[in-house]
């Protein structure tokens, strides 16, 4: 009975500490990169820092690029992935192409983060981080990011095709997408809000400044100035025009005046049930940004891939898998250098591309200039040691 009991007890106890394990997996934490990666957090900031001081609308550009990530499928980074030979990504979508901006900050942050925590953080969750680090550069609240997310390995450019809304958007409408992806008309009022910052294009505001009727008319004016009726579909227009690069409450103001740039926009204020919440925002700061905040963290707990699903992706733009290929790609151009004399050791910087110890294997040398190609990288490099230099590319018969 002694024995027995004890047992039992092991066993009831493991039992829950499965169950809570798996439960655990599925939920994010504000701890979770702090043994793994303690430095994350000031990596991507100075990263985040040194962008919006670069160019201010880049703080608009990421906290998009993260609205379109979750809405897609979930915050998993699939947004950032390229197309390639299994899958159409979302980059090229219609609301994303020639549009969401911000790839190559996302790309710098992550080479940082990976020179300090290989392997380790995500690219979902970097940029989560990145959106709210570009808010707070510009002025708006803070937030404490849960992190755990891991990275999709495809990306569906239809998903991004039928879930995110637009411009065009009948308030109704907007409160299905939004609600689609659980979040309740007050979430899409104060997430709104995020076109207080940022740029749209004339073909994006067009129809709202010369079909609308509720928006101002010296406002629509203006802009009819620089979008006309047709053609410059690219010309920009702040989303705010009071304060374009100010995380701030005037986004609301405008609203009330009728003067939202988008159609979208303007639906909020319509004389329907987000009036009250426009006015409320308008005129209290506080109360916007705690509801953009509480909404913010909503959003970034839209279906992340915990646990052991999905990947943490070395190069934001390509799924492990294809990275992989890629370095094949490499090892065939590597083995195609025949080594016929003698050496132990080589040492060869090209790019990204590192040529190791390569004794064993056999190559031609005959002049002093070495000409490596692969895929769209070529370079020239110089091997000091050794005289009479020439390549002869000789496909292995491994790949
Ligand atoms: C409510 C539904 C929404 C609609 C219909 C919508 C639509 C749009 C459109 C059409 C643009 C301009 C794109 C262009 O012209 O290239 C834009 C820009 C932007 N959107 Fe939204 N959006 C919505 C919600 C959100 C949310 C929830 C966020 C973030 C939390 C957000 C953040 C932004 C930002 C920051 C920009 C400016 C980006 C830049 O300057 O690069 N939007 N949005």
């Amino acid at each position: 009975m002694a024995v027995t009991f004890p047992r039992r007890a092991l066993a009831v106890c493991l039992l829950a500490l499965l169950a809570g394990c798996s439960t655990v997996a599925g939920q994010l934490s504000s701890t979770f990169y702090k043994k793994k990666c303690s430095n994350l957090e000031s990596i991507v900031l100075s990263a985040m820092t040194q962008a919006v001081n670069n160019e201010p609308r880049m703080g608009a550009s990421i906290l998009r690029l993260f609205f379109h990530d979750c809405f897609v499928n979930g915050c998993d980074g699939s947004i950032l992935l390229d197309d390639n030979t299994t899958f159409t990504g979302e980059k090229n979508a219609g609301p994303n192409a020639n549009s969401v901006r911000g790839y190559d900050v996302v790309d710098t942050i992550k080479a940082n983060v990976e020179a300090a925590c290989n392997a380790t953080v995500s690219c979902a969750d970097i940029l989560a981080l990145a959106a709210r680090d570009g808010v707070v550069l510009l002025g708006g609240p803070t937030w404490t990011v849960k992190l755990g997310r891991r990275d999709a390995t495809t990306a569906s450019q239809s998903a991004a095709n039928s879930n995110l809304p637009g411009p065009g958007s009948s308030l109704a409408q907007l409160r299905t997408f939004f609600a689609n992806k659980n979040l309740n008309a007050r979430d899409l009022t104060a997430l709104s809000g995020a076109h207080t910052i940022g740029q749209a294009r004339c073909v994006n505001f067009r129809s709202h400044i010369y079909n609308d009727a509720n928006i101002n008319a010296t406002f629509a004016a203006q802009l009819q100035q620089s979008c006309p009726s047709s053609g410059g579909d690219d010309t920009l227009a702040p989303l705010d025009l009071q304060t374009p690069t100010a995380f701030d409450n005037a986004y609301y103001q405008n609203l009330v005046a009728q003067k939202g740039l988008l159609h979208s926009d303007q639906e909020l204020f319509n004389g329907v049930s987000q009036e009250a919440l426009v006015r409320r925002y308008s005129t209290g700061a506080a109360a916007f940004n705690a509801d953009f905040a509480g909404a913010m963290v909503k959003m970034g707990n839209i279906s992340p891939l915990t646990g052991s699903n999905g990947e943490i992706r070395l190069n934001c733009r390509k799924g492990n898998a294809e990275k992989q290929r890629n370095s094949l790609l490499c090892s065939l151009m590597q083995f195609r250098v025949q080594l016929k004399s003698e050496l132990n050791l080589l040492l060869v910087d090209l790019g990204n591309l590192k040529l190791n110890n390569l004794d064993g294997i056999s190559w031609i040398i005959n002049s002093d200039i070495l000409e490596l190609e692969a895929g769209n990288l070529s370079a020239d490099f110089e091997i000091s040691e050794i005289l009479n230099l020439k390549i002869e590319c000789t496909l292995s018969e491994n790949f």
